[in-house]
């Protein structure tokens, strides 16, 4: 049975698909506690709801990046996890952080990575004029935005689209490739090949 803390700093829809797989695909795995850096992340009521163990760690009360870091290491470590989802979690996590949950950690990101790493994706995306749009979710590096992708998500760009209707087009897949990679990783089915990750049972690693 595999423990999983989740990250998140809002609204928490991310985190509300993927409590609800855990249960209704009946994981081999328990969400062992919701870590937010906001105290008013929307997000730490439903995991309430659910059961779960919420804690807040905010980025606010401490001086510095690395400060803040060691506290959220220390908390997250205290359910010994085998498995850091971030799931809208909107600080960046420095590289001690990642180095001691390194090969743990996965990122949701709302865009079709390497592109538009950071910010805003969805006005850049359609700034850029971009046909298509999406989501990816990857293991976490030191490098922000940049880790092995697992799954990818496509969506059209619609010619009258604003970046609220993108966006919710994109979280509508997020939705479902986070719980797919996820399910694959408590599973034990990801591997990496010549840099690229691979699922052992062979599904389509992309959603169009
Ligand atoms: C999601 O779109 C997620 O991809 C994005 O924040 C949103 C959180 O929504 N994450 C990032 O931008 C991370 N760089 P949610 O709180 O409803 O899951």
């Amino acid at each position: 049975m595999k423990s999983i803390v989740i990250l998140i700093s809002g609204r928490g829809s991310n985190l509300r698909s993927l409590v609800q797989a855990c249960a209704a695909q009946a994981w081999p795995a328990r969400i062992a506690a919701v870590v937010s850096n906001r105290p008013d992340a929307a997000g730490l009521e439903f995991a309430r709801e659910c059961g779960i163990a919420t804690r807040i760690v905010n980025h606010r009360e401490f001086a510095t990046r690395e400060a803040f870091d060691a506290a959220l290491a220390e908390t997250i470590a205290s359910y010994a996890p085998d498995i850091l989802a971030l799931a809208g979690f909107m600080r960046i996590l420095g590289a001690d952080f990642v180095r001691r949950f390194a090969g743990r950690i996965v990122n949701i990101h709302p865009s079709l990575l390497p592109a538009f790493t950071g910010l805003h994706t969805h006005q850049r995306a359609l700034q850029a004029g971009c046909k298509v749009a999406g989501a990816t979710v990857h293991f976490v590096t030191h490098e922000v935005d940049h880790g092995p992708i697992i799954a990818q998500a496509v969506v059209p760009v619609l010619p009258d689209d604003t970046e609220e209707t993108l966006a919710q087009r994109v979280l509508a897949r997020e939705h479902l490739i986070y719980p797919m990679a996820l399910a694959w990783l408590v599973r034990d089915a990801l591997y990496i090949e010549n840099g690229s990750v691979r699922v052992a049972t062979g599904e389509a690693q992309w959603l169009l």
